[in-house]
């Protein structure tokens, strides 16, 4: 036993410095402008009070202002969101306990003994206050083509889809895989899940079969439910075709359903079922499956740094709650608002931002179903004028590609009705801050930077809510939300006390949003996340505390990269080209790219008696990378080299290769335990060599 612990602490050692070793990409320039927004975070300015701004905070004690009320969410937790969950869920039998969770051992449980449904607190509740609300504004590929759903409608649609689940069998704890656009009929069949207590499982449209069907093996989905085809950015895209390919490797699943949205027929066999016509068979009426808290809600799937995906996995209550919080206080929403957040409903930001959050607080909100330049760069801003957004929720690359074309195509359109604007997905740089804040928002808007993961279910730092008149630092997430605690640790895996420090980053305390466990791998979720730094969850990124305590994010420390805000785990890559009979080996790593932030690159070793064109190999290699995953995955380079540089055990040294490909050779860091240095000044000559091949071309 005692080798064992030792063993334990030897190998945390070891990936402490692997994590330290690893460049940091997003370097910002130093803080200089101090903003005071013009808007403040929290409700208009005269009349501000701490009850007005949350009514719950009269059941505390002694709570006069935004401090106050911030350093009860951390130092008591148990009350803030015990008073919370009461007031903000509708609960069928109420909790026993708040928290009973442990990062020590990785245990965490919210609300125990306590029962609700989801769908009922996302739909019934409101729907039976306000029926003719506006639930969803379906903002449909063709622009001014928007279809409106208010909450009876949805109400209707989640409980016609749930009980066509039914009627096929499938019961509550079941995994159901859905594979559509953003659409009304993907938010009804998420929440049909919930009414019923089946877990879904969103897997991103724009992944491959051999993707999707891995998911619904690990995921041990028994029904799928997709769209027969897809519209976006003007192309159709073939859902149904890709389903029936991966359905073929997936024996469990015994039935797909299939919602239109075009009117193109697609082969339909013995287990499918055309979705809107059993809809309308169906009673529009459903009584919920009444859940435990910590039963599960949904998984996700998301990158981490070995070659199998991850199914993250969330539960009911605790999720809901932080969802539903996040959304009323990070973004300011206000009854009547139109909130745009236009994420896909297959990421984590579609989940809370688009569904669970918005709809939890008898919100409107949007759903995004086209691109940022379709039909041309204006897209966003005409969409905010004609659907009066008062949110507006997305990603640096969009912005970072749309600053591209010009200001006119923003200032075009109408934005006054913006309040919030937010970020998420990636560190925003100045320059698209500046952007953001100043074109988009006319200096008027609140700008947020807003930092989380799929494991964490909802925002965490960001720099609202704050006290009265806080200032916003352009660029960075700076303060932690309610009930957040975060803490710095240096190599040696010791917390990193006091100001203008940087570290890994660690989250101190548990939170009701944090995800549970992995799909099937309860003990890979330990070791992804409590175990490198014992008793803190490690977030795998890396981050800045500045003198003022705000904090900066850094970049991974893993070897995850982020491609437009989506994640992959450069193992992924790796395993999928290793496949291929003429490849022995591969390596891939990230490197900045202007307007997608990171871009894979890969190092690929032939075999020596390849006798076809290193060329057909290449693209053999792109168009396997495109099917076993999706095409955003694919390497915007592949050199192909004779050796890889390794250690004596054998392992990559990717550190290196990332030096080479981002032509910093001057320095290449600590070489000693380099098997063959010989294999550098190698690789180099073929890089230079590709890069020549390259220019002429
Ligand atoms: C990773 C999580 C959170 C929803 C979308 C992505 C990076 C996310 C920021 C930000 C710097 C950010 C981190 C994080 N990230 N937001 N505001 N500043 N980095 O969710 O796919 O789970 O990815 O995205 O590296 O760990 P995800």
């Amino acid at each position: 036993m005692a080798a064992k612990g030792k063993q334990g602490t030897l190998l945390q050692a070891i990936c402490r410095n692997y994590l330290f070793s690893k460049r940091i990409y997003y370097k910002q320039s130093p803080v200089k402008k101090l903003y005071v927004q013009t808007r403040l975070g929290h409700s208009s300015t005269s009349s501000w009070s701490i009850n007005s701004y949350m009514p719950e905070a009269s059941a505390f004690h002694g709570i006069r202002c935004f401090k106050d009320l911030h350093n009860l969410s951390v130092l008591d937790p148990d009350t803030f969101w015990g008073v919370l969950a009461k007031a903000r869920l509708e609960w069928s039998k109420p909790f026993d306990a708040v928290n009973e969770s442990d990062f020590k051992s990785g245990t965490i449980k919210w609300f125990q003994g306590g029962q609700l449904n989801v769908s009922v607190n996302c739909v019934d509740r409101h729907a039976l206050l306000s029926p003719e609300r506006v639930a969803l504004i379906w903002e449909r590929d063709e622009p001014g083509t928007e279809v409106k759903v208010t909450y009876r409608k949805l109400l209707e649609m989640t409980c016609r889809l749930a009980n066509v689940l039914k009627r096929h069998g499938i019961k509550k704890g079941d995994r159901v895989a859905i594979y559509m656009p953003v659409s009304p009929v993907a938010v009804a069949a998420m929440l049909a899940c919930t009414r019923i207590g089946a877990v879904h499982t969103v897997v991103f449209a724009g992944f491959s079969a051999d993707s999707l069907s891995g998911r619904i093996l690990d995921g041990e989905c028994n029904a799928i439910i997709t769209c027969n085809q897809g519209i976006r950015g003007g192309r159709l895209v073939e859902l149904k075709k890709t389903v029936d390919e991966a359905v073929k490797n997936c024996p469990m699943v015994k039935c797909v359903f299939v919602a239109h949205r075009t009117e193109n027929k697609v082969p339909m066999s013995d287990m499918d079922i055309p979705l809107e016509e059993a809809m309308a068979k169906e009673e529009a009426v459903c009584p919920p499956e009444i859940m435990e808290s910590e039963d599960m809600l949904f998984m996700l799937y998301t990158s981490g740094s070995t070659g199998k995906p991850k199914g993250i996995v969330h539960t009911q209550a605790g999720y809901l709650l932080y969802a539903g919080l996040t959304h009323k206080y990070v973004f300011d929403y206000h009854q009547g608002d139109v909130f745009g957040c236009v994420a896909d409903i297959g990421w984590i930001t579609g989940h809370s931002y688009v569904v669970y959050g918005p709809l939890c607080n008898g919100g409107t909100t949007v759903l995004f179903e086209s691109t940022p330049t379709y039909p041309n760069p204006g897209r966003y801003w005409e969409t905010v004028q004609r659907l009066r957004i008062n949110q507006f929720y997305g990603a640096p690359t969009a912005f970072r590609l749309l600053m591209k074309y010009g200001d006119d195509w923003v200032k075009r359109y109408d934005r006054s009705s913006l309040k919030t604007l937010g970020s998420v997905g990636e560190p925003i740089h100045h320059e698209a801050w500046e952007w953001y804040y100043g074109v988009v928002g006319d200096g008027k808007c609140t700008v947020l930077d807003t930092w989380w993961q799929t494991e964490t279910g909802g925002i965490c730092i960001t720099p609202r809510p704050s006290e009265e008149g806080a200032e916003i630092v352009p660029a960075i997430a700076m303060r932690p939300f309610f009930g957040i605690v975060p803490a710095l640790m240096d190599e040696n895996g010791k917390e990193l006390k006091g100001q203008n420090v940087a570290g890994a980053l660690c989250i101190k305390q548990p939170w009701p949003g944090i995800a549970r466990t992995l799909y099937g791998d309860h003990q890979r979720f330990l070791d992804s996340y409590f175990r490198t730094y014992p008793g803190y969850y490690f977030t795998g990124d890396g981050a800045h505390r500045s003198i003022e305590g705000y904090y900066q994010l850094t970049g991974r420390m893993d070897d995850v990269i982020n491609i437009s805000g989506h994640r992959l785990g450069t193992a992924e890559v790796e395993d999928a080209m290793d496949e291929h009979p003429d490849v022995p080996e591969a390596a891939v790593i990230g490197i900045p790219h202007d307007i997608k932030g990171e871009v894979p690159f890969a190092f690929v070793v032939l075999k020596d008696d390849v006798s076809r064109a290193e060329k057909v190999v290449v693209e053999e290699l792109k168009s396997m990378v495109t099917s076993k995953i999706a095409k955003y995955a694919v390497p915007d380079h592949i050199v192909v080299v004779k050796r890889l540089p390794k250690t004596r055990s054998g392992k990559i040294m990717r550190r290196v290769l990332r030096k080479i490909a981002t032509n910093e050779t001057s320095d290449l860091g600590d070489l000693t335990t380099m098997d063959d240095p010989e294999i550098i000044t190698e690789v180099i000559e073929y890089y230079e060599k590709y890069k020549q091949q390259k220019s002429s071309a």
